[in-house]
């Protein structure tokens, strides 16, 4: 973490919050505080506070109804970006399904912000005449899934009639998974390497303020967790890090929902040598507000996004744990040129007669794809259970070995 100073110099430069939105913050610093002050040691795990300040019912950043996503909202996902994303998806989805039969096929997305990418996928697959059987979204927050229905509606009764939000896992799932940005919007623990054992690092208060301070952990499996990590991965004395203790169970109850079909996880992370590489002493917890990056997490509770990197070995291993085969690892522009992205923008340009258009869509591709851009900060996990079918986004330079 930086030092206050610093801190306290990037929050300056941040734009002012409105009144109603400090309002909305106040309530959920006071539901911290109490939570805090509820405690014996008068601290709470940074899981904890990162839980509250996203999910928290009607106050945390994703349960209530700030924009978040897109150009006025705090930071661009993929499908906001571009169609030439779930255009692309939709292809590999259309490979997928058809090793199922018609009244199997399914569509599972996880997480699906304000709609963009299932009314691309949905609008994608009507026009092959590929539409699945059902297209389920998991989803915790009641505010984004307002916003998803009306989205989706704008394809259409019979379209959004295939459509059904779900509060947990289905049963008995056939198909293809899709999870955008979901994992790095996970609550992680946050601790320090101290005499090669894990510290974890909580949230507590000073002058009513909220600090990090040092936890005194009480769960002796996550104790073990955490310096099992350490043993793993060598860290080194004096690294702040974090760890997403929820992925064995989410990819658990993930692997008990399916019976058949390919999962796809995409985010920006890497393998556990990026992730734990010494210039990354300091970890990679982050919070985004009106497309500004800063590293002052505590600030702001309800009105900012905060995200951690996904360490894809990590996943792989609780994937694996949870019983399915790694079906590939990939960077995104890898994943997305191999799935069919020049085909999608090929017909994209041969639609479109107007030059400022065609120019726009050029450079949603550069966006998606270049190493500077998206293209190699995020990365594709493919996972499969009773699926032996190709999966085109990893034919060329799968990156597994690298995990
Ligand atoms: C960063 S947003 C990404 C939204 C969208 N996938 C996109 O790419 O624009 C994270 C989304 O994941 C959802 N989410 C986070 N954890 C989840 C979980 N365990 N189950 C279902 N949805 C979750 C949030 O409510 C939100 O919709």
């Amino acid at each position: 973490m930086q030092s206050r100073k610093q801190l306290e110099k990037e929050l300056a430069e941040l734009p002012e919050p409105s009144i109603e939105q400090m309002a909305h913050s106040q309530k959920l610093i006071e539901l911290l505080q109490s939570e805090i002050n509820d405690q014996p040691e008068k601290v709470i795990s940074f899981k904890r506070f990162m839980e509250q300040t996203l999910y928290a019912p009607n106050l945390g950043y994703y349960m209530a109804g700030s924009r978040k996503f897109g150009a006025e909202g705090d930071f661009i996902t993929a499908p906001e970006l571009s169609p030439l994303f779930g255009e692309t998806l939709a292809l590999q989805a259309m490979d997928i399904l058809s090793e199922f039969d018609q009244k199997e096929r399914a569509l599972l997305e996880v997480g699906a912000g304000s709609g963009a990418l299932a009314t691309v996928l949905l609008g994608k697959l009507a026009e092959l005449d590929q539409l699945p059987e059902k297209y389920f979204i998991l989803e915790l927050s009641p505010e984004l899934i307002e916003r998803q229905r009306e989205k989706i509606a704008e394809l259409g009764e019979h379209i959004l009639a295939r459509v059904e939000w779900l509060n947990r896992w289905p049963k008995c799932f056939k198909g293809m998974v899709v999870a955008n940005e979901v994992l790095d919007a996970m609550p992680v623990h946050h601790f320090e390497v101290m005499d090669q054992q894990a510290i974890e690092i909580g949230v507590s208060l000073e002058n009513n303020q909220f600090c990090w301070q040092k936890v005194k952990q009480k769960n002796a499996s996550t104790q073990a967790e955490l310096d099992r990590c350490i043993v793993d991965y060598q860290l080194p004395n004096g690294m702040k890090t974090e760890l997403n203790l929820t992925l064995k169970p989410w990819l658990s109850g993930l692997y008990d929902a399916m019976e058949a079909g390919l999962v796809i996880l995409i985010d920006y992370g890497g393998g556990a040598q990026d992730i734990f590489h010494p210039e990354r002493m300091q970890g990679s917890l982050r919070a985004f507000y009106r497309h500004r990056v800063h590293q002052d997490v505590l600030a702001y509770p309800g009105l900012q996004d905060i995200t951690s990197h996904v360490n894809f070995t990590e996943v792989a291993k609780a994937a694996d744990q949870a019983g399915f085969n790694i079906a590939g690892f990939n960077t995104q522009a890898n994943f997305l040129l191999n799935a069919g992205l020049l085909k999608c923008i090929e017909e994209k340009l041969n639609n479109e007669q107007e030059p400022l258009k065609q120019l726009k869509f050029t450079q949603q591709v550069k966006q998606l794809t270049l190493p500077t851009e998206m293209g190699e900060m995020f990365k594709v996990m493919g996972l499969t259970k009773n699926f032996s079918g190709q999966v085109k986004g990893f034919s060329v330079r799968d990156l597994c070995h690298s995990l």
